[in-house]
């Protein structure tokens, strides 16, 4: 059994001008110990899809349909005094900007002590020890000293290695990083990557990362999963997506369009190359493939018929009518 196994999610967003369906159907899994990129442009989806694992999007403008099973129990069913369990303990995340995370007025040891109080039953000085531990594991010099400071006397750097120490206090057994080194310079980012891969081994948490950095992918995950407009439209392991991208939505990430599979191939991976075009807007319907108004490669049939996603070789899924598919059988 699969630690996180997804469902068919669906979250639609009522909004005053209609539905958007921010994510439409997305299964995928994480096994133990396991680290799954996701990635994808601006507005696909990612955030929902992690902010639904851990039911933190506002209810009732978000509607949730399908299964998201931790652990054997589906998340979206459980009670709101079941879920605050899970919270920060089991399941805990780590964002993007640490500054609007911690808690401006604690100590750092404060903020990394509540989560084992709350959830561990520590007392004070136990939680205090704990956090000096924590701080010491993701890196902080002096943590006897840091556990005293306040967030604004450290750097964004630090603050960022603080938010792993409270999100690994509890030993989680998922840790979901949205976009954890986007906010930081790029020898700050190159230091916290090294954490989470050290870590990875150390603390053997499965990782959610989401990520539009293809070189934090090529370091850091095990698979990688695509999205575009709220759909999975490939997914693969990491190895095997750089060297045979299937999708053309995943090539252009890459930097391949036009000129498909010349650079995708040996590449130093960067940021999300840009393609042009827009994404389709959420809310209306689209019968046909998503990706098609900005397909190099779309034909009539693509804008007619939505392509399934479906095997194209061994563990590799891809959502497209005209994408390779192995000889032999996947
Ligand atoms: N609380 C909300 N109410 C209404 N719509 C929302 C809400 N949160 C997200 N959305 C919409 O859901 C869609 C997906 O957004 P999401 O934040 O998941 O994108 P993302 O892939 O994380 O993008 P980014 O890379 O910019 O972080 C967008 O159209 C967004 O406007
Ligand atoms: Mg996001």
């Amino acid at each position: 059994m699969s630690l996180l196994s997804v469902e068919n999610l669906q979250v639609h967003f009522r909004t005053p001008d209609g539905v958007n369906r921010a994510v439409d159907g997305v299964s995928f899994e994480i096994g133990s110990g396991e680290t799954l990129a996701i990635v994808g442009e601006s507005g696909c989806g990612k955030s929902v899809t992690s902010m639904s694992i851990l039911r933190l999007l506002p209810e009732p403008q978000a509607q949730f349909a399908g299964a998201i099973r931790f652990e054997g129990r589906d998340l979206l069913a459980l009670p709101d005094r079941e879920m605050r369990k899970i919270r920060g303990n089991a399941i805990s995340v780590v964002f993007q900007e640490p500054m609007t995370s911690l808690n401006p007025v604690l100590t750092v040891g404060r903020q990394i002590g509540e989560t084992l109080r709350l959830h561990q039953g520590l007392d004070a000085r136990q939680a205090e020890a704990r956090a000096v531990e924590m701080l010491s594991l993701v890196g902080i010099p002096e943590p006897e000293r840091r556990v005293h400071a306040y967030p604004h006397q450290m750097s964004g750097g630090m603050r960022q290695r603080v938010m792993i120490a409270i999100a690994l206090a509890c030993s989680p057994r998922l840790l979901i990083a949205d976009e954890p080194t986007t906010a930081l310079d790029v020898t700050i980012q190159a230091q916290i990557l090294d954490l989470m891969r050290d870590l990875k081994h150390r603390v053997g948490a499965a990782i959610m990362l989401i990520t539009h950095d293809l070189g934090v992918v090529a370091e850091v995950a095990d698979r990688v999963m695509v999205m575009y407009a709220g759909r999975k439209v490939e997914e693969a392991a990491v190895a095997d997506l750089f060297r045979t991208p299937r999708h053309p939505y995943t090539r252009g990430l890459m930097g391949a369009v036009p000129r498909l599979g010349v650079r995708a191939q040996g590449r130093a991976p960067g940021r999300l190359a840009e393609i042009p075009g827009m994404v389709p807007s959420l809310k209306t319907r689209i019968d046909g493939c998503v990706f098609a108004g900005r397909c190099p490669d779309a034909k009539d049939f693509c804008r007619l018929h939505a392509p399934a996603l479906e095997s194209k070789s061994p563990g590799h899924l891809a959502a497209c009518h005209f994408a390779p598919k192995d000889a032999r059988p996947a």
